[in-house]
């Protein structure tokens, strides 16, 4: 589980009346922070005009900062800012923008760990807007930087890579590489967060701190999130933020939940085998058909029979193998599927269990089986827990922008996410993003063949990922003082 919440709803410090003081410090301290992110990439080699530059402004907040009444922190100001970036982000340029990446994107599918094409279309958008970056990160990541360069940091991600599917919807930006096909959204994902970049680089002035944006790959079962922590990208980061387009949820709302949203998952393959032979003489062969039905039904009890009704867990052999002819009896048989939970104790011992039930089952009927987990290839995802805190936040700044009514609390689902690997490192909020509308037909779900983006989400997410980030600079401030203050290594 993520550590405790670091963090307290600001009440002293950097106030944002909308007084004449505080225009003036913002103006100040917007020139101040284009000087460094313009200086990123050099950050040790800051110049001595810099540094007098920077010390003098501070000096000249100094006072403003110290003597401004708490009371003046303008919710208003704060409370607009959200429809202000959606406004932004609908702007026809912008949005336009935002289909043709996506489009781009949907044409050129790549699996996990090989979107070089779509990582080089993200670093050139990089470069348009002169937003620096660090690349590569986890072979194909991209890790871009808005604001200060300075701390706080606080992070949003998108998930790049495609599956292994034919797009079977026929229009002008099917997919152009056979077998591969953006049938969960990411392209859009991709989209949205070049168009927090664009929202966040055009307000720049409103960040106080960092956003650190996070492109990943390799999100369906390669465990891209995982890489992508171990590289140290979380390093000084304070939170992080993600989300999911949903074909089931309504244009204009989101929804989430404090806690649990979605459960931990792994995959298992079996090889169960007997003694092949003729179909009429069973008595000469051992049938490893007939040892893996008994398998798949054994593991059934696993969830009906040994785990607790109220603790939410799900074993499915979705791949059976075996045999070819009507009258032979093969070999070996390959079995496979899924188990998910949402505690590590349910997760680890539906490890332990599914194992033992094939092994031993597969014994009584005289048949020998291994069974295979690729921990190294397909990592166990942990389950998706949003911090609480964030909940808040995330109310509150979608609230602002499509109203509290739009902003939905759901039940948890069995799905799965390697978001949670950021969330295991620290306090991270993953949410949902409606794209349903009934005018243009009902969407597919995710993973299906005929899945279809309604873009008119599009500047939804970007809106929500750059207020998000920029409101919780504005709203939280880490108990560290300033001067204890550290940099992101990747700086
Ligand atoms: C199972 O493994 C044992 C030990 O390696 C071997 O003697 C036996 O023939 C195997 N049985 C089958 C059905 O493969």
């Amino acid at each position: 589980m993520s550590r405790p919440f670091q963090f307290m709803l600001s009440t002293t410090k950097l106030h944002l009346s909308l007084s004449l003081s505080f225009s003036l410090s913002l103006s100040l301290f917007s020139v101040s922070a284009i000087n460094i992110s313009s200086n990123l990439s050099s950050r040790k080699k800051m110049s001595s005009f810099d540094w007098v530059f920077l010390i003098s402004t501070l000096l000249l907040l100094g006072p403003i900062l110290t003597f401004s009444d708490s009371s003046s922190l303008s919710s208003d100001g704060l409370s607009e800012i959200p429809s202000n970036f959606l406004n932004f982000a609908k702007k026809s340029e912008v949005f336009d923008w935002m289909v043709s990446i996506r489009r781009k994107i949907h044409e050129n599918p790549e699996l996990g760990y090989e979107e070089f094409e779509t990582s080089k279309l993200i670093r050139a958008e990089l470069d348009n807007m002169g937003i620096p970056y660090k690349y590569p990160i986890a072979v194909t990541g991209v890790l871009g930087f808005i604001g200060s360069g300075k701390p706080p940091f606080v992070a949003i991600r998108a998930d790049m890579d495609a599956l292994p599917m034919q797009e079977m919807v026929e229009w002008e930006h099917k997919s152009k590489i056979p077998g591969k096909m953006h049938a969960c959204g990411h392209d859009a994902h991709v989209s949205m967060l070049l168009g927090a970049a664009k929202v966040l680089q055009e307000h720049h002035e409103l960040i106080q701190g960092t956003v650190v944006l996070v492109f990943q790959p390799a999100e369906e079962g390669g465990g891209g999130a995982k890489k992508m922590v171990e590289a140290g990208i979380l390093e000084n980061v304070e939170a992080i933020f993600g989300l999911h387009v949903a074909p089931e949820f309504p244009i204009g709302e989101v929804a989430s939940r404090p806690g649990p949203l979605l459960a931990g998952s792994g995959f298992f393959e079996a090889v169960i085998s007997g003694k092949g032979g003729h179909a009429a003489i069973p008595q000469h062969s051992i049938d490893p058909i007939l040892a893996a039905s008994n398998v798949i039904v054994s593991l059934q009890h696993l969830v009906s029979r040994e785990a607790d009704p109220l603790d939410s867990q799900v074993v499915t052999v979705a791949k059976f193998q075996g045999g070819g002819a009507f009258n032979v009896i093969p070999d070996s048989v390959t079995i496979g599927g899924t188990f998910r939970a949402f505690t590590k104790e349910s997760f680890m011992q539906l490890k332990q269990r599914i194992e033992e039930v094939i092994t031993g089952q597969a014994a009584v009927q005289r048949c020998n089986a291994t069974v295979n987990f690729f921990a190294k290839e397909k990592p166990f995802f942990p389950a998706t827990i949003n911090e609480k805190g964030l909940h808040k936040h995330f109310r509150n700044v979608a609230g602002d922008m499509i109203g509290i009514v739009n902003t939905k609390d759901m039940q948890p689902l069995m799905g799965s996410e390697d978001f949670s690997f950021y969330q295991e490192m620290i306090p991270g909020y993953f949410f949902f993003l409606g794209m349903k509308d009934e005018t243009n037909g009902k969407l597919p779900s995710v993973h299906s063949p005929y899945f279809r983006i309604n873009e008119d989400a599009l500047p939804y997410g970007a809106a929500l990922h750059a207020s998000l980030a920029v409101r919780y600079l504005l709203e939280f401030q880490p108990k560290v003082p300033l001067v204890n203050e550290k940099y992101h290594d990747e700086l």
